[in-house]
């Protein structure tokens, strides 16, 4: 499978050159509170709706010129021929050899109504037998949630899965708290530390639990300890291998794997599948979202795929200059290629979103924490921010100090929801005006203030994203706009965003080194590694 790359590195355009000079001559000066000044439309320029969400984008460091040449940067780079090669399903992931088609798993069936059909009769043959695939799959997903939710012996669901077999699901399962079914307790268990499992299976008892195993590979260590143990408490507990016995094995544990030889080797039956073109932290919509479906029931879950299908129909066919994601990823690069900013802030005012800045974690600095091109070749410039951050409004009251006053710049994205939640509704508008006021006081400042300790020089930019409410369309667009923002990050660099070969050699590293810890041998070790090998030896 050859891809032929239609990109061209962004420090070899002439927009690249010309966002230099621009930045000396401008950028680097840029007053917020001057440019609202100058232009009483800028919060309208600078504004954006897209499917379920609006994003004010006015208090960043940006003008109409910056962004101009941001654009063009856009297009010199390739970005469009880029993500029509990952829509057309071509392997733009080239160390692997894969196509990137996570898109795929929500795009609608065919046969669907209006828009969607049309989208899909021009989809490649390939494209059309993978996409009744997935139907094929959801479907059989969601009928196994709704025996799963109908099932009153059954009350807590334990997922077993790390990074993407983990994150998504756990993040997106305690977004939509307010639509679980009652009967039903989520777990997610991703640590190799035993304390994680080992204090959960002390609240549980065999009989009325089911292990969802969720692994792209079935191989990931952390996971696969994980399960096993969960296997042989099963057991100890009075569970059995044999399918007829009361407590069989095989009614209690479910695997989530594109491997499915090694699953039955488990000793599990009830295996739901997915494809090697589903990167693990895009797997949220595949089988991996498993206990999603089981926790909000098939129609929401369909409606989480709808939302993101949503956001994919504006990423594959906005214009570049309306098109959210590629607006924020061209932020993010003129922050961290221009102004050198190194991290971003996330601040989700949503106890719902709490396990959001987690997930960006991965989906980001996974994606795009890369230090060579697509091609192996060096990168002479910054990639992936560190992202970072806390639900407000607990954020505020730890690092936000740091965020007004510190002398680095850390953009910060808020996002705040117009309706409220379940619960204490009458909370709400504190919730929403202390995100107001924390963008406010980050762009305004007190910069006239003579005590220094008193003094904030303001002109600290933040990006502003709302929805209706946390729903499951809503948080579907958020997570897909998310996606498509890295992958246009990630498409401006030159990288490949859907390998993570940086996981590797930590993880040969620590195979070496577990059985040392029995032995004590240090042999070949360097002195720091064999001097802590010997403190923390049994
Ligand atoms: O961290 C490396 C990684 O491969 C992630 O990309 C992935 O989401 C995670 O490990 C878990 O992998 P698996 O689903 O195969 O267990």
């Amino acid at each position: 499978m050859n891809f032929d790359d239609p990109r061209t590195r962004c420090d070899h355009t002439t927009a690249w050159q010309r966002l230099r000079a621009h930045y000396e001559s401008a950028g680097r000066s840029f007053d917020l509170r001057a440019a609202f000044a100058q232009d009483a439309q800028r919060f309208e320029r600078f504004s954006q709706d897209a499917p379920h969400v609006f994003a004010d984008l006015s208090k960043n460091l940006i003008d109409a010129p910056t962004e101009a040449l941001l654009l063009q940067l856009a297009r010199e780079c390739g970005v469009v021929a880029y993500r029509d090669a990952m829509f057309e399903g071509r392997p733009i992931n080239n160390t692997e050899q894969r196509a990137v088609m996570h898109w795929l798993l929500r795009k609608p069936a065919p046969g669907h109504t209006g828009q969607a059909q049309a989208a899909i009769d021009t989809v490649a043959p390939e494209i059309a037998s993978a996409l009744h695939d997935v139907h094929a799959t959801l479907e059989d997903m969601l009928a196994l949630a709704e025996r799963v939710r109908a099932d009153d012996g059954i009350t807590d669901i334990v997922n077993i899965g790390i990074g993407g077999s983990d994150l998504g699901p756990a993040m997106v399962v305690k977004a939509l708290d307010d639509l679980r079914h009652p009967g039903k307790r989520l777990h997610f268990i991703s640590n190799v530390d035993g304390m994680e499992l080992g204090s959960l299976l002390r609240q549980l008892r065999p009989e009325s639990t089911l292990f969802l195993i969720a692994s792209k590979t079935f191989t990931t260590a952390e996971t696969m300890s994980n399960a096993q143990a969960a296997r042989a408490w099963f057991l100890d507990q009075g569970g059995s291998e044999d399918a007829r016995a009361r407590l069989p094995l095989a009614r209690h544990f479910y695997a989530l794997t594109t491997n499915l030889e090694a699953a039955a080797q488990f000793g599990i039956t009830t295996t739901l599948g997915f494809w090697d073109w589903v990167g693990g932290r895009y797997s949220l919509w595949s089988a991996i979202g498993l206990p999603i479906a089981i926790a909000v029931g098939a129609p929401h879950f369909r409606a989480l795929l709808a939302g993101a299908h949503a956001m994919d129909e504006h990423f594959r066919t906005a214009p570049l200059e309306s098109n959210l994601p590629v607006r924020l990823a061209l932020l993010d690069l003129w922050y961290r290629n221009f102004h050198g900013f190194s991290s971003r802030s996330m601040a989700p005012y949503s106890h719902g979103l709490r396990r959001l800045p987690a997930y960006l974690q991965q989906l980001e600095m996974e994606s795009n924490g890369k230090g060579v091109d697509a091609h192996g070749q060096p990168l002479p410039y910054a990639t992936s921010a560190v992202v970072w951050g806390e639900p407000g409004t607990n954020g505020q009251h730890a690092f936000f100090q740091m965020i007004h006053q510190g002398p680095d710049t850390v953009p910060v994205e808020f996002i705040a929801l117009r309706e409220p939640g379940r619960d204490l509704p009458d909370q709400h508008p504190r919730l929403v005006a202390n995100a107001l006021a924390q963008a406010r006081a980050l762009m305004m400042g007190r910069p006239e203030e003579a005590d220094g300790h008193r003094r904030f020089s303001g002109n600290r930019p933040s990006t502003f994203l709302v929805l209706e409410r946390l729903d499951p369309a809503s948080l579907g667009a958020l997570i897909a706009l998310y996606e498509h923002r890295v992958f246009t990050s990630g498409a401006l660099w030159g990288i490949n965003s859907f390998d993570q070969w940086g996981v590797e050699l930590g993880k040969g590293i620590a195979k070496d080194l577990e059985p040392r810890l029995a032995t004590g041998d240090v042999q070949g070790l360097d002195p720091s590694s064999a001097g802590l090998l010997r403190r923390l030896a049994a």
